[in-house]
């Protein structure tokens, strides 16, 4: 209800009466009151004014799963959400849900984390109220060495969303590192439950530098707002995250993975080039001359080999 007294007071754009307000939407003028009350506690800035009634003056700079439902418009993704202020890691509630059978599109969003993880054992820095971080679950009818490819579609669908609302072309750096001039802005991290007869449930995991002011970013990285020079709204990123990856997802079912690959290939900056990719402690330098079907990278060496490499850091 909370989220339709929302969206009414902000489609309106001006003072509603309680009356109008409760007709409208169904309920008690003592319910309204209540829902108000609440809304106002969790930070929004609502005017009431006796004989005029109710107006939204500004909403927070929060992921509200009312703010996020609102006008998002997708079937399944993001239509059951899990909102923390702070968590350790999104990945591991995402994780327990799928293991509590969570519906597809489950949504694990948090405005901070304490122990976020990113890819190869490193740490995901994950400061308050800056970033997205989020864990979604998917249950893909696919085999398990094409699960990569459903990583690919996520960082095809941000660079998509990075360009419909903050107009930044972003890149890929293989395989789903999210950089902007070079400086890395996001990144993803997919986690598998898999049996013998295939996938059960995969979470991808993703985090995304949005309002980090310059100064407060680690060494190599990069906000939006520090691309943009202005702040971002953190709902309408991530609401088109959502809809890109409802779309792509549906997409690579129906048709298969060579169409996220070739949207993968218009933004990446990795193939094409010498390479160097570091996994565990070894490495392997060559040529980066294609992507195969299963997101695998194929890189030409000294020897004039060309192996496929399925995990690793990329060096440029
Ligand atoms: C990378 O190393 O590039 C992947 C980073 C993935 C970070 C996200 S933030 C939300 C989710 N929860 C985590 O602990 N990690 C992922």
């Amino acid at each position: 209800m909370q989220e339709k007294i929302i969206d009414f007071l902000r489609r309106k754009q001006d003072y509603a009466s309680g009356e109008e307000i409760s007709h409208r939407l169904g309920i008690s003028r003592q319910a309204l009151w209540k829902h108000i009350q609440e809304l106002k506690e969790a930070g929004y800035d609502i005017a009431a004014v006796p004989h005029l009634g109710y107006r939204m003056i500004c909403a927070p700079d929060r992921l509200f799963p009312a703010e996020i439902s609102s006008r998002l418009n997708t079937k399944f993704i993001g239509r059951k959400i899990y909102y923390f202020d702070s968590v350790s890691s999104t990945m591991d509630i995402a994780m327990q849900l799928g293991l509590k059978n969570s519906t597809e599109g489950t949504l694990v969003l948090t405005e901070s984390q304490t122990k976020g993880r990113g890819r190869l054992g490193r740490e995901w820095f994950s400061p308050r109220y800056k970033g997205i971080y989020l864990s979604l679950i998917l249950k893909p009818k696919i085999l398990l060495n094409q699960a990569p490819v459903l990583t690919l579609m996520a960082s095809v669908s941000i660079c998509e969303a990075i360009k419909e609302i903050a107009a930044l072309e972003a890149q890929i750096k293989w395989p789903n590192d999210i950089l902007i001039h070079q400086k890395k802005l996001g990144g993803i991290l997919t986690e598998i439950n898999a049996e013998m007869d295939g996938i059960r449930f995969i979470v991808i995991g993703i985090g995304l530098n949005v309002n980090n002011d310059k100064k407060a970013l680690i060494n190599g990285a990069t906000s939006l707002k520090e691309q943009k020079k202005e702040g971002i709204n953190r709902i309408e990123l991530l609401q088109e995250i959502l809809r890109a990856i409802e779309k792509n997802y549906l997409t690579f079912q129906e048709k298969g993975a060579q169409s996220i690959i070739d949207k993968w290939r218009d933004y990446n900056i990795t193939l094409g080039k010498r390479v160097k990719v570091y996994s565990h402690k070894e490495h392997i330098e060559g040529q980066a001359v294609d992507i195969d079907i299963d997101g695998g990278l194929l890189l030409r060496t000294d020897s004039g080999l060309v192996q496929k490499v399925t995990a690793g850091d990329v060096v440029h």
